[in-house]
């Protein structure tokens, strides 16, 4: 079996992160989304990959590279623009041959990873498999009707939608799905939908096998989405101090320090990962924070963040639910008149006590 990942897309959610970087190179636990997308592939024995770029190319070919560093072989397929999901498959053609392959948005995190599911797909005779998660907000999301265990129908963002049962960003596809993507049409948004293609292979009696999942799935799109993912992989990581803690530092529940890092006079409680060579002095890091590497945490309190690499906070109290990019600069400042003065990037938002 082969693996494609979809590594293009605007994000706009996401912005103004969006504007300079790649969506699927946003942190969780340290750790760009995307790379847990290809190691839950390696993990199942596919090492034969295409990822799908777009404007981006470059950001993800500089930090995914040959994929040797995965155990992976990693070809990469050039998106002119983003066309959609199916159109990234018909793109990907000659890179996936007639082999069954596993389709993996680069946003999409699947905690449990997918073992099962290639298990299943490669014993079975489907020509796609697809998998389904309760949302509570469907309109948002590909939409599954099912009668029984039989896949009937799929929407695409529906604006009433008949289940809450949304397609997750993992297919699995035998090479009729190219027949399919070359019978369907834009859709409203303009794009190639994958959710019509597997609807083609429905109406003309392939067999589509679906499941729905119980293990945490989520799409990364929005803040609150990487902010949750962050959350489920720092509660599963265990602690290990390799940096420097000095004696009046308290460090409580998992706690990462990575090499080179300091922490000074700081209390962390867990489960928090602390980036190398980033500095953490006089500051209270609380629960379920990532602080990237080379950063500057002084005399300030932050929880459940997500903190990118070079950035700096100062006299800051406190910090919570906030994802900050990289090179950013947070700081109170004595300067009068006492007033809040900001820079702030396009789509930046800001929310004051
Ligand atoms: C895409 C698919 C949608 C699916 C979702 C999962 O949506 O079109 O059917 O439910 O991924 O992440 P998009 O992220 O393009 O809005």
């Amino acid at each position: 079996m082969k693996g494609l990942i979809l590594s293009g897309g605007k994000g706009t959610r996401l912005r103004p992160l969006t504007y300079t970087g790649a969506k699927q190179l946003v942190p969780v636990a340290n750790k760009p989304v995307l790379f847990y997308a290809i190691e839950s592939l390696v993990s199942c024995g596919i090492t034969d990959l295409g990822i799908v770029v777009g404007d981006t190319r470059e950001q993800i070919v500089a930090a995914v590279g040959d994929g040797s560093r995965f155990g992976a072989r990693v070809t990469y397929i050039q998106q002119d623009a983003p066309r959609g999901l199916a159109h990234g498959v018909q793109i990907a053609r000659e890179f996936l041959g007639d082999e069954r392959f596993v389709l993996f948005l680069g946003d999409n995190f699947l905690r449990d990873g997918i073992q099962q599911f290639v298990e299943r797909f490669e014993s079975d005779s489907a020509n796609a498999q697809i998998l389904l998660y309760h949302v509570p907000d469907p309109q948002h999301f590909g939409i599954a009707e099912l009668e029984g265990e039989r896949v009937v129908r799929l929407v695409e963002k529906p604006k009433h939608p008949r289940s809450n049962l949304a397609l997750v960003g993992i297919y699995f596809f035998d090479h009729h799905v190219f027949e399919a993507v070359a019978h369907i049409r834009p859709s409203f948004r303009g794009e190639l939908e994958i959710t019509d293609a597997i609807q083609w292979l429905i109406d003309q009696g392939y067999r589509v096998a679906a499941e729905v999942l119980t293990t945490p799935w989520i799409d990364t799109g929005k803040m609150e989405d990487m902010l949750e993912a962050n959350r489920l992989v720092l509660e599963t990581l265990a602690g290990k101090v390799e940096g420097e803690v000095d004696d009046r530092s308290r460090l409580v529940g998992k706690v990462i320090v990575a090499p080179g890092a300091r922490i000074i006079n700081s209390h962390i409680r867990g489960p928090v990962i602390i980036g190398a060579n980033t500095e953490i002095v006089n500051s209270f890091i609380g629960p379920f924070s990532a602080i990237d590497h080379d950063c500057r945490i002084l005399n300030s309190e932050i929880e459940h963040s997500i903190i990118m690499e070079h950035t700096v906070i100062e006299d800051y109290s406190r910090i919570e639910d906030s994802l900050i990019g990289r090179f950013a600069q947070v700081r109170r400042s004595p300067a009068k008149p006492s007033a809040t003065r900001l820079l702030l990037g396009d789509h930046s938002q800001v929310s004051m006590p």
